[in-house]
Protein backbone atom coordinates (compact mmCIF):
# COMPACT_ATOMS: atom_id res chain seq x y z
CA UNK A 1 0.00 0.00 0.00
CA UNK A 2 2.74 2.43 0.91
CA UNK A 3 5.14 1.69 -1.58
CA UNK A 4 3.99 4.00 -4.73
CA UNK A 5 3.15 6.71 -1.59
CA UNK A 6 6.42 6.53 0.18
CA UNK A 7 8.25 6.53 -3.30
CA UNK A 8 6.85 9.58 -4.39
CA UNK A 9 9.48 11.53 -6.88
CA UNK A 10 8.74 15.24 -4.99
CA UNK A 11 10.28 13.78 -1.76
CA UNK A 12 7.03 14.64 -0.17
CA UNK A 13 7.16 13.46 3.46
CA UNK A 14 3.63 14.39 4.59
CA UNK A 15 1.02 11.22 4.21
CA UNK A 16 -2.41 11.39 4.97
CA UNK A 17 -5.03 8.31 5.59
CA UNK A 18 -8.85 8.44 6.18
CA UNK A 19 -10.37 5.18 7.44
CA UNK A 20 -14.11 6.18 6.42
CA UNK A 21 -16.58 3.59 9.19
CA UNK A 22 -13.87 2.27 11.07
CA UNK A 23 -15.76 0.81 13.86
CA UNK A 24 -14.10 -0.21 17.41
CA UNK A 25 -10.64 0.77 15.45
CA UNK A 26 -8.58 -2.33 14.22
CA UNK A 27 -9.03 -0.26 10.57
CA UNK A 28 -7.08 2.93 11.63
CA UNK A 29 -4.63 1.02 13.81
CA UNK A 30 -3.33 -1.61 11.06
CA UNK A 31 -2.91 0.78 9.00
CA UNK A 32 -1.10 2.99 11.46
CA UNK A 33 1.50 -0.30 11.71
CA UNK A 34 1.57 -0.78 8.20
CA UNK A 35 3.26 2.62 7.98
CA UNK A 36 5.61 2.53 11.21
CA UNK A 37 6.77 -1.20 9.40
CA UNK A 38 7.21 0.45 5.90
CA UNK A 39 8.81 3.59 7.10
CA UNK A 40 12.18 2.74 9.29
CA UNK A 41 12.49 6.80 10.06
CA UNK A 42 8.55 7.38 10.19
CA UNK A 43 9.31 9.92 12.88
CA UNK A 44 10.67 11.90 10.21
CA UNK A 45 7.53 11.61 8.27
CA UNK A 46 4.38 13.69 8.71
CA UNK A 47 1.76 11.16 9.05
CA UNK A 48 -1.80 11.60 10.38
CA UNK A 49 -4.72 9.08 10.02
CA UNK A 50 -7.91 10.46 10.68
CA UNK A 51 -10.47 7.27 11.56
CA UNK A 52 -14.41 8.22 11.40
CA UNK A 53 -17.65 6.38 12.23
CA UNK A 54 -20.96 7.51 12.81
CA UNK A 55 -21.68 5.53 16.30
CA UNK A 56 -20.20 7.07 19.24
CA UNK A 57 -20.07 3.96 20.95
CA UNK A 58 -17.63 1.94 18.60
CA UNK A 59 -15.60 5.56 18.56
CA UNK A 60 -15.13 5.51 22.52
CA UNK A 61 -13.92 1.41 22.10
CA UNK A 62 -11.75 2.82 19.50
CA UNK A 63 -10.23 5.51 21.11
CA UNK A 64 -9.65 2.99 24.10
CA UNK A 65 -7.69 0.72 22.13
CA UNK A 66 -7.81 -2.51 24.51
CA UNK A 67 -8.73 -5.33 22.51
CA UNK A 68 -9.96 -9.33 23.91
CA UNK A 69 -7.72 -11.60 22.83
CA UNK A 70 -10.60 -13.52 20.71
CA UNK A 71 -9.59 -9.98 18.24
CA UNK A 72 -6.32 -10.56 18.37
CA UNK A 73 -5.85 -13.77 16.66
CA UNK A 74 -5.05 -12.52 13.48
CA UNK A 75 -2.09 -10.40 14.85
CA UNK A 76 1.17 -11.30 13.74
CA UNK A 77 3.56 -12.46 16.80
CA UNK A 78 5.61 -9.39 15.71
CA UNK A 79 3.01 -6.77 15.87
CA UNK A 80 1.46 -7.76 19.31
CA UNK A 81 5.54 -7.84 21.15
CA UNK A 82 5.86 -4.65 18.95
CA UNK A 83 2.49 -2.42 18.56
CA UNK A 84 0.59 -3.44 21.93
CA UNK A 85 0.97 -3.37 25.83
CA UNK A 86 -0.69 -5.94 27.66
CA UNK A 87 -3.50 -5.19 30.15
CA UNK A 88 -4.24 -6.99 33.27
CA UNK A 89 -6.82 -5.37 34.87
CA UNK A 90 -10.25 -6.50 35.71
CA UNK A 91 -9.06 -10.18 35.25
CA UNK A 92 -9.12 -9.68 31.63
CA UNK A 93 -5.89 -10.79 29.16
CA UNK A 94 -6.44 -8.08 26.70
CA UNK A 95 -3.74 -5.97 24.69
CA UNK A 96 -3.72 -2.25 24.47
CA UNK A 97 -2.55 -0.08 21.21
CA UNK A 98 0.93 1.37 22.40
CA UNK A 99 0.97 5.19 22.33
CA UNK A 100 3.69 4.97 19.54
CA UNK A 101 0.42 3.95 17.14
CA UNK A 102 -2.45 5.24 18.85
CA UNK A 103 -0.43 9.05 18.16
CA UNK A 104 -0.81 8.54 14.60
CA UNK A 105 -4.49 7.98 14.38
CA UNK A 106 -7.44 10.85 15.17
CA UNK A 107 -10.57 9.52 16.05
CA UNK A 108 -14.15 11.68 15.00
CA UNK A 109 -17.70 11.40 14.95
CA UNK A 110 -19.05 11.79 11.32
CA UNK A 111 -21.99 10.65 8.81
CA UNK A 112 -20.90 9.97 5.46
CA UNK A 113 -24.22 10.96 4.27
CA UNK A 114 -23.57 14.43 5.36
CA UNK A 115 -20.91 16.85 4.19
CA UNK A 116 -17.57 16.14 4.33
CA UNK A 117 -15.51 18.79 6.59
CA UNK A 118 -11.88 17.62 5.81
CA UNK A 119 -9.92 18.96 3.58
CA UNK A 120 -8.24 17.08 1.05
CA UNK A 121 -5.49 15.88 -0.57
CA UNK A 122 -5.95 12.63 1.68
CA UNK A 123 -2.93 10.02 0.10
CA UNK A 124 -5.30 6.55 0.72
CA UNK A 125 -9.15 6.47 2.15
CA UNK A 126 -10.31 3.25 2.95
CA UNK A 127 -14.40 3.08 2.67
CA UNK A 128 -14.60 -0.82 3.74
CA UNK A 129 -17.99 -2.57 3.96
CA UNK A 130 -19.49 0.61 4.67
CA UNK A 131 -21.62 1.49 1.79
CA UNK A 132 -23.07 -1.73 1.27
CA UNK A 133 -25.77 -0.23 3.34
CA UNK A 134 -26.39 2.77 0.94
CA UNK A 135 -28.49 3.08 -2.16
CA UNK A 136 -26.53 3.56 -5.54
CA UNK A 137 -28.00 7.16 -6.15
CA UNK A 138 -26.24 7.94 -1.81
CA UNK A 139 -23.14 5.82 -2.75
CA UNK A 140 -22.52 7.62 -5.94
CA UNK A 141 -23.32 11.76 -4.08
CA UNK A 142 -20.69 10.04 -1.56
CA UNK A 143 -17.88 9.02 -4.18
CA UNK A 144 -17.96 12.39 -6.03
CA UNK A 145 -17.14 14.07 -2.98
CA UNK A 146 -14.78 11.81 -2.03
CA UNK A 147 -13.08 11.68 -5.30
CA UNK A 148 -12.71 15.69 -4.68
CA UNK A 149 -10.54 15.00 -1.68
CA UNK A 150 -8.27 12.91 -3.59
CA UNK A 151 -5.26 14.21 -6.29
CA UNK A 152 -4.75 11.60 -9.84
CA UNK A 153 -2.53 8.90 -8.11
CA UNK A 154 -3.80 8.49 -5.07
CA UNK A 155 -5.40 5.55 -3.60
CA UNK A 156 -9.38 4.29 -2.30
CA UNK A 157 -9.82 0.79 -1.02
CA UNK A 158 -13.19 -0.62 -0.57
CA UNK A 159 -14.80 -3.86 1.02
CA UNK A 160 -14.59 -7.22 -1.40
CA UNK A 161 -18.32 -6.84 -1.80
CA UNK A 162 -18.40 -3.16 -2.97
CA UNK A 163 -17.50 -2.00 -6.34
CA UNK A 164 -17.35 1.37 -7.84
CA UNK A 165 -19.32 0.06 -11.73
CA UNK A 166 -22.05 2.51 -12.22
CA UNK A 167 -21.24 4.27 -9.12
CA UNK A 168 -18.02 6.47 -9.84
CA UNK A 169 -15.86 6.96 -12.82
CA UNK A 170 -13.28 8.89 -11.18
CA UNK A 171 -11.12 5.72 -10.47
CA UNK A 172 -9.32 2.84 -12.26
CA UNK A 173 -9.63 -0.61 -10.81
CA UNK A 174 -5.70 -2.08 -9.67
CA UNK A 175 -6.33 -4.61 -7.63
CA UNK A 176 -9.19 -6.76 -6.43
CA UNK A 177 -10.57 -3.47 -4.13
CA UNK A 178 -8.04 -1.24 -4.87
CA UNK A 179 -8.79 1.73 -6.77
CA UNK A 180 -6.61 4.91 -8.14
CA UNK A 181 -7.74 8.14 -8.72
CA UNK A 182 -7.86 9.31 -12.20
C1 LIG B 1 -18.97 -3.33 8.93
S1 LIG B 1 -18.28 -1.94 9.72
C2 LIG B 1 -16.79 -1.74 8.76
C3 LIG B 1 -15.59 -1.50 9.59
C4 LIG B 1 -14.27 -1.43 8.81
N1 LIG B 1 -14.28 -0.43 7.78
C5 LIG B 1 -13.94 -2.77 8.25
O1 LIG B 1 -14.05 -3.01 7.03
O2 LIG B 1 -13.55 -3.66 9.03
C6 LIG B 1 -19.30 -0.64 9.10
C7 LIG B 1 -19.18 0.66 9.88
O3 LIG B 1 -19.79 1.69 9.11
C8 LIG B 1 -20.42 2.58 10.00
N2 LIG B 1 -21.43 3.35 9.26
C9 LIG B 1 -22.62 2.91 8.77
N3 LIG B 1 -23.28 3.93 8.19
C10 LIG B 1 -22.49 5.03 8.30
C11 LIG B 1 -22.63 6.39 7.91
N4 LIG B 1 -23.73 6.84 7.28
N5 LIG B 1 -21.62 7.25 8.19
C12 LIG B 1 -20.50 6.81 8.83
N6 LIG B 1 -20.31 5.53 9.23
C13 LIG B 1 -21.30 4.66 8.98
C14 LIG B 1 -21.00 1.67 11.08
O4 LIG B 1 -21.22 2.40 12.29
C15 LIG B 1 -19.90 0.62 11.22
O5 LIG B 1 -19.00 0.93 12.26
Amino acid sequence: MLAPLAADPRGRRRLRFWSAGCSTGEEPYSIAMTVLEALPDASRWDVRILATDLDSEVLERARRGIYPPERMSNVSPERLQRFFIERHEAGGDGRQIAPEVASLVTFKQLNLIHTLPMKGPLDAIFCRNVVIYFDKETQRELFARIARLQRPGDLLFLGHSESLFKVCDSYALIGKTIHRRA
